[in-house]
């Protein structure tokens, strides 16, 4: 069976093997620039071990693109992502649009999409149509997902299922997708196939609760993205909304949370002052258990596909890693 350290070496070696094209440098050296900066890369990590859980054998063209062509669209959606979000810093590194300016930003971004769906056709051919299908349905969601996140920022009441769907867009999606492209080109049947997209759905659920607890509590050397600005751009993130529906006093949160701050002393102010309303209300521990019950969802439904336990160790493996994530 394909093992861990093949897949994390095969990644390695993927991603610097990809060649950009020289000119026009506006296109092509912020694509470079965003793939060089790394990431961890969890979006073809998991389509190979998924890959490899469903019994694919072979770490070849036919599956490595697919992975890349997932990251590509990942890395496409942060470049847009950052724009929206006013974004300065991504992978501890200057954003694309910080240095290139917005109008660049858009269009390698947009050049990267593209570029992505030319990795995505070089599955096998047996299973091609069902991948793209698969590809374009959650590409489109992640694009309903980040406009559901734009739109919320002007909301007063976002509920916990409607954070759940927006999350679930933009973030689940692509996740679910990478595990459940991993199985068609394994060979999996349908039922197995649903089963991969469902344990991604979870990780990924998982995985945005995290980004969003991280982002008002990591260390933002480590996390690699400003710490708070999800505070400071008021967003509906799970802390938020948690909080928001918690709390005794509404009037004085939302207040609080729409309050303005210009300076770099105002900034840190309202942030810290969020954080201790978060604290008082208990909702930073819910977050943690929130993550975890995401995790232990995903651990169930792989547990019913009776994969075998080297297999389902395989999977189980990767959705341990993502536990207690620091970036
Ligand atoms: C960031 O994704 C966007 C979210 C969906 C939270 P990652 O945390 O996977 O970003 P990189 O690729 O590792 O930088
Ligand atoms: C972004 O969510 C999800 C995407 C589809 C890019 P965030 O806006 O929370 O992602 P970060 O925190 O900037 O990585
Ligand atoms: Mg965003
Ligand atoms: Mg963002
Ligand atoms: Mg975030």
């Amino acid at each position: 069976m394909i093992s861990e350290k093949q897949i994390e070496s095969r990644i390695e070696a993927l991603f610097k093997g990809l060649a950009f094209p020289d000119r026009p440098e506006n296109v092509y050296a912020p694509q470079r620039y965003m793939i060089s900066i790394g990431g961890k890369r969890i979006r073809p990590r998991l389509c190979l071990t998924a890959y490899a859980a469903l019994g694919g054998e072979l770490l070849d063209e036919a599956v490595l693109a697919p992975a890349a062509g997932l990251e590509l669209f990942h890395t496409f959606s942060l470049i847009h992502d950052d724009i929206m979000d006013n974004s300065p810093l991504r992978r501890g590194q200057e954003t694309v649009w910080k240095k290139w300016g917005d109008d660049i930003a858009l269009l390698s971004g947009d050049a990267m999409l593209i570029e992505s769906y030319k990795y995505m056709l070089k599955a096998p051919e047996k299973v091609r149509s069902q991948v793209l299908q698969l590809f374009s349905e959650n590409a489109t969601k992640v694009c309903e997902g980040q406009q559901l996140d734009m739109d919320f920022e002007r909301r007063e009441s976002v509920s916990m299922a409607e954070y759940e769907e927006m999350i679930g867009d933009k973030t689940a999606a692509l996740l679910a997708c990478s595990a459940g492209t991993g199985a068609l080109i394994a060979g999996a049947d349908e039922n197995s196939c649903a089963t991969l997209y469902g344990f991604g759905w979870d990780l990924g659920m998982a995985f945005q609760v995290a980004d969003d607890y991280l982002d008002a509590y990591a260390d933002q050397a480590v996390f690699g993205k400003p710490v708070g600005g999800d505070i400071l751009n008021e967003k509906m993130s799970w802390l938020t909304v948690r909080a928001l529906e918690k709390t005794d006093n509404r009037a004085g949160l939302l207040q609080l949370l729409s309050r303005p701050a210009e300076t770099q002393e105002e900034k840190a102010e309202k942030i810290a002052a969020v954080k201790a309303e978060y604290e008082r209300l208990g909702v930073p521990e819910e977050a943690l258990k929130t993550i975890a019950s995401w995790h232990a969802s995903a651990g169930e439904k792989i547990a019913h596909l009776n994969l075998g336990s080297v297999k389902t160790q395989l999977l189980a493996r990767f959705a341990h890693s993502l536990i207690g994530r620091v970036k």
